[in-house]
């Protein structure tokens, strides 16, 4: 190695190391911006009167869209043409060690699929870990516990992780939800750490180091995978995307865009070939900062128009950069949100999903920059959305979800009401659902 290289080497980990010490940091800005001094909105009172024009029970939603879906310009349309905006939010678990969506230990699924609804979102975006996939565990009936008929229609035999999820997915549907499932990392845990394991959708590519990870994980293994989940799912028209992978991330920035795009649609195209109506989602490049790369390099299917891209803004992202998201000026951020996805849309290239986004219920001054900042953009550029997350708890040693939308019961009663619901209603979140809401308390 040349000493110019060792130096670009070292300049590389010093970049990462500052970018780790900011995600670390990211709770510890100045500033005191307490739910009721800071700028953001006043809160939902979930409890208060909302309207509902027509009367209906939560068994038999109405769906105000016709699928199948296809890309036109920089929209998602339906096949009539109406144009769909995705107001999402994800409900993760079954990427974790639990191995399933979280919360069905105290909640029945179609009640938290009410909830969802009652709360405003038309979609979910449901992760998984190719471990869930490869392993299939047997999941333990206490986790179970408010979904025993699941494990009555198996007849006494054991619930395994996939039927689990089949079952969720079925019930977000049948509340008239769209779903879009998503490949979230490897190896069930909390994504996304530095383990190189799960950076990228295969572990194979940096000989010797795949014998290190306790899942290994081909291109093709990846592929398989997505087959798996989705093949029960291809009837069902709610099931609308392949949000193929979580995250992309190289050692060192070292994964380039083409590389990525090349393997998103080699799996696009057997996805495809199960059900041609499905939109695949491609997330940029750094962790899903980055897809500057479309405008040389556009992932490219033999079924024209099913490609949607998919960008993460978080307050502590800002990758390649010294400034996380929680320190800019607005016009500032506006500008690395152009330059990293929203040209897609500016330009009537393609559709872009940010499908993750959040924060704290409790921000301090960053988080709040961060959140008044991206609110107003995604208003000016009217993108479709995911907010992350819904749940109470992450499941690893049940830590409170900060960034969750519901308590411990999972029902109308345990929906937070800080600023956050009142302002995703800016950017199209829709009028709470008062009779799903009621549905989804016990
Ligand atoms: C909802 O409506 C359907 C059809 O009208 C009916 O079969 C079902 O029992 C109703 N469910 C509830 C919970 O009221
Ligand atoms: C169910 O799973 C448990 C634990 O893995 C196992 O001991 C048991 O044999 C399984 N029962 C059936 C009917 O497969
Ligand atoms: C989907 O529908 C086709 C055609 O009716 C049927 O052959 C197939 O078994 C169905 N697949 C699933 C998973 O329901």
């Amino acid at each position: 190695m040349t000493r110019r290289r060792i130096g670009a080497l070292l300049v590389c980990v010093g970049l990462i190391i500052l970018f780790l010490s900011f995600r670390q940091s990211d709770r510890s800005f100045d500033g005191l911006a307490g739910v009721s001094s800071h700028p953001l909105s006043p809160s939902l009172n979930p409890s208060s009167a909302m309207s509902v024009s027509t009367p209906h029970n939560c068994s038999t939603p109405s769906f105000p869209f016709v699928t199948p879906f296809r890309t036109k310009g920089r929209h998602i349309v339906d096949a009539r043409d109406a144009v769909v905006k995705l107001i999402s939010v994800n409900w993760y678990g079954a990427s974790d060690v639990r191995f399933i969506p979280s919360g069905l230990e105290v909640q029945h699924r179609d009640q938290i699929a009410a909830l969802v609804r009652g709360m405003g979102f038309n979609s979910v975006r449901l992760p998984y870990a190719d471990e869930m996939v490869r392993a299939n565990p047997v999941i333990d009936p206490a986790l179970l516990a408010a979904n025993k008929d699941l494990i009555a229609n198996k007849g006494g035999r054991n619930v395994t992780a996939l039927d689990v999820f089949t079952a969720v997915v079925d019930s977000l549907t049948a509340a008239g939800l769209m779903v879009i499932v998503n490949n979230h990392i490897t190896q069930a845990t909390w994504c996304c750490g530095i383990n190189p394991c799960d950076a990228r959708w295969s572990n194979d590519w940096l000989p010797g180091l795949s014998q290190f990870c306790r899942v290994r994980q081909t291109e093709e293994a990846w592929i398989e995978n997505w087959e798996t989940i989705m093949r029960p799912l291809v009837n069902n028209s709610l099931v609308i995307g392949a949000d193929l992978r979580n995250e992309v991330r190289g050692l060192w920035g070292t994964l380039h865009w083409g590389e990525w795009a090349s393997a998103a649609e080699r799996a696009a195209e057997r996805l495809l070939h199960l059900q041609p109506d499905w939109l695949m989602i491609v997330e940029g490049i750094s962790s899903a900062n980055d897809l500057s790369g479309v405008a040389t390099r556009p992932v490219q299917l033999s079924v024209p128009d099913r490609v949607v891209y998919s960008a993460h803004v978080y307050a502590w992202s800002g990758w390649g950069t010294l400034y996380p998201f929680s320190r800019r000026t607005y016009a500032d951020f506006a500008a690395t949100m152009r330059s990293n996805w929203a040209y897609l849309l500016e330009q009537e290239v393609a559709p872009v999903w940010i499908g993750e986004f959040g924060t704290t219920e409790h921000p301090e001054a960053g988080d709040v920059n961060y959140w008044t900042n991206l609110l107003r953009f995604l208003a000016e550029v009217d993108a479709s959305w995911g907010y992350w997350a819904l749940n109470a708890r992450k499941p690893e040693g049940d830590e409170w979800e900060a960034y969750g939308l519901v308590g411990d019961a999972w029902d109308e009663q345990s929906i937070r009401t800080d600023f956050r619901l009142g302002d995703l209603a800016r950017i199209g979140l829709g009028e709470p659902d008062t009779v799903c809401l009621r549905h989804s308390t016990r």
